[in-house]
């Protein structure tokens, strides 16, 4: 079966990224979550995914140059005022708590393309055995040297290189550099590719997925996930199959 990955979140109708986006994803009928980290100047992981506060949140200015308490005053719940809450931007390791009482599956996308934070790979993999989650956890990242940094340190979490451009063999590609699967645009996605990375048990998730006929294409083509902004809609639609 097919699993669905609430994007940032069930963010298509919460605030992406913050605890409210993650508990409502699962009760929205979705396996797993999508959700991307980057590190404040005391170098704690936090749950964000641009590499500044300004479009997610009250405040202004580069995650790196926040301290972790100074961050968690801002307001994470500004794209959906409506609701009338604020939110906190999560630190990683208290999404890792609530994890650590349910079942779900988490890909942790390691936002490391710019400033590359360093040690960040160390630091969410010592979070991800501390809570022992390493069967539950898969680390993407679009900087594929980090994934294969996280390989070479933790060869027992399953990594996916996330792919911008299609490429002729994908599976390929992962296997080389020894990673479970991959993360393509749903784009790039085709039945073809798709049938010989399972074949090769290499992980398809394609991302990220919002249409319904995309939706529906995917899940018919056995995809390992598929990574969704609309988990509730993917679910019943999943269930209409
Ligand atoms: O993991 C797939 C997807 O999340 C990558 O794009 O920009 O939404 O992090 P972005
Ligand atoms: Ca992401």
């Amino acid at each position: 079966m097919t699993l669905i990955f609430a994007h940032r979140g069930y963010s298509a109708n919460f605030p992406e990224n913050t605890m409210l986006a993650f508990t409502e994803g699962a009760k929205a009928g979705a396996e797993g979550l999508e959700l991307d980290v980057q590190m404040t100047k005391d170098g704690e992981v936090v749950v964000i995914h641009d590499e500044k506060v300004d479009r997610t949140t009250d405040g202004k200015g580069f995650v790196k140059d926040f301290s972790a308490s100074d961050i968690r005053n801002l307001d994470a719940g500004v794209l959906h005022k409506s609701l009338g809450r604020k939110e906190r931007i999560p630190f990683l390791k208290e999404v890792f708590e609530w994890l650590s009482g349910n079942s779900l599956i988490c890909n942790v996308e390691l936002k490391t393309g710019v400033f590359r934070y360093k040690g960040i790979e160390e630091k969410v993999i010592g979070l991800i055995r501390q809570y022992g989650l390493q069967d539950r956890i898969i680390l993407s990242s679009f900087n594929h040297y980090s994934i294969v940094h996280a390989v070479s340190i933790a060869p027992e979490i399953e990594t996916a290189p996330i792919l911008a451009e299609g490429l002729y063999m994908p599976w390929i590609y992962a296997s080389s550099i020894k990673a479970g699967g991959f993360h393509p645009h749903y784009r790039a996605a085709h039945e073809e590719i798709i049938r010989q990375s399972l074949q090769h048990n290499i992980a398809v998730r394609p991302y990220t997925v919002n249409k319904e006929s995309e939706m529906k294409r995917l899940i018919h083509a056995g995809c390992t996930a598929i990574i969704t902004d609309q988990p509730k809609k993917a679910a019943e639609l999943r269930e209409a199959i």
